[in-house]
């Protein structure tokens, strides 16, 4: 089994300290006694800056983002090699919003998981159903069809390497977060997926839960063992709030 990972999400936003206080505040925070790994994946400007700060600390580095070609004419973009060498660890692929948002599809998201493997850094592959899609009672089929087109093509031994982030469009940034049942449902069929097609065991697959994880709901959600770690967003940037979270999951 592996500790619970909790990875604070910044999206498109910035702490309103500098980034080296919150770095060194939430350090502060965070007991050495409790074996939890956290990773901070700022925007990409600040990911020099967030790097120096959390050498030192146990924190670790993420990106949100990446694109699968090695370098060359591609406006905006940014590639594993980049992000390796800044010290990034994760990489966040096939956010909601980057679906939704960017209009990624499942197909240029395995690129960028095979990329991202490529350069020995870990995956964190989002994957969750809309309300519609939940209402219409098709969850299962999306978080199914999500997963395995995201690894499609991987060996056993990479799958191992990716974590999996179960993150239902509904819940995120809404204030309602999933149940610990709805999550564990998911959560199960995700976990029965890998295992079936990479017969994977089912302890070695981590599967965080994101969707308005915050300090009061963390400490049940953690009450599962199916629920690995969570991928936190608005709650990260709050010190209180992030710290909260942290020690939930002891
Ligand atoms: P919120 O925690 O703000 O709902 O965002 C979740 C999320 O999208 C993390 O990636």
């Amino acid at each position: 089994m592996f500790p619970r990972l909790i990875v604070g999400n910044w999206k498109m936003n910035v702490p309103t300290t500098t980034t080296n206080l919150f770095v060194a505040q939430l350090a502060k925070r965070v007991s050495a006694n409790v074996p939890v790994e956290v990773v901070l994946a700022p925007p990409f400007p600040f990911l020099s800056e967030v790097g120096s700060a959390v050498a030192g600390t146990s924190f670790t580095l993420a990106a949100q983002n990446v694109f699968w070609e090695e370098q060359g004419a591609y406006t905006g973009e940014v590639s594993g090699a980049m992000l390796k060498s800044l010290g990034c660890q994760y990489v966040l692929i096939g956010h909601s919003e980057r679906r939704k948002i960017f209009g990624e599809s499942d197909d240029e998201i395995n690129k960028k998981v095979k990329a991202v493997l490529h350069h020995d850094l870990f995956p964190i592959l989002c994957v969750g159903e809309s309300l519609e899609e939940r209402d219409a009672g098709q969850t299962h089929h999306v978080v199914r069809v999500q997963t395995l087109a995201g690894l499609q093509g991987l060996e056993k031994v990479d799958v191992s390497k990716v974590t999996l982030a179960y993150e239902p469009v509904w819940a995120i940034g809404t204030g309602r977060a999933a149940s610990v049942d709805q999550a564990e449902d998911v959560h199960g069929l995700v976990r029965e997926t890998l295992c079936e097609q990479w017969s994977l065991a089912p302890q070695f697959i981590r599967i965080l839960y994101g969707g308005s994880v915050s300090g009061e709901n963390a400490g049940v959600l953690f009450q599962s063992d199916q629920i690995n770690g969570a991928l936190v967003g608005k709650a990260c940037l709050d010190l209180d709030a992030f710290a909260s979270i942290i020690a939930s999951t002891a």
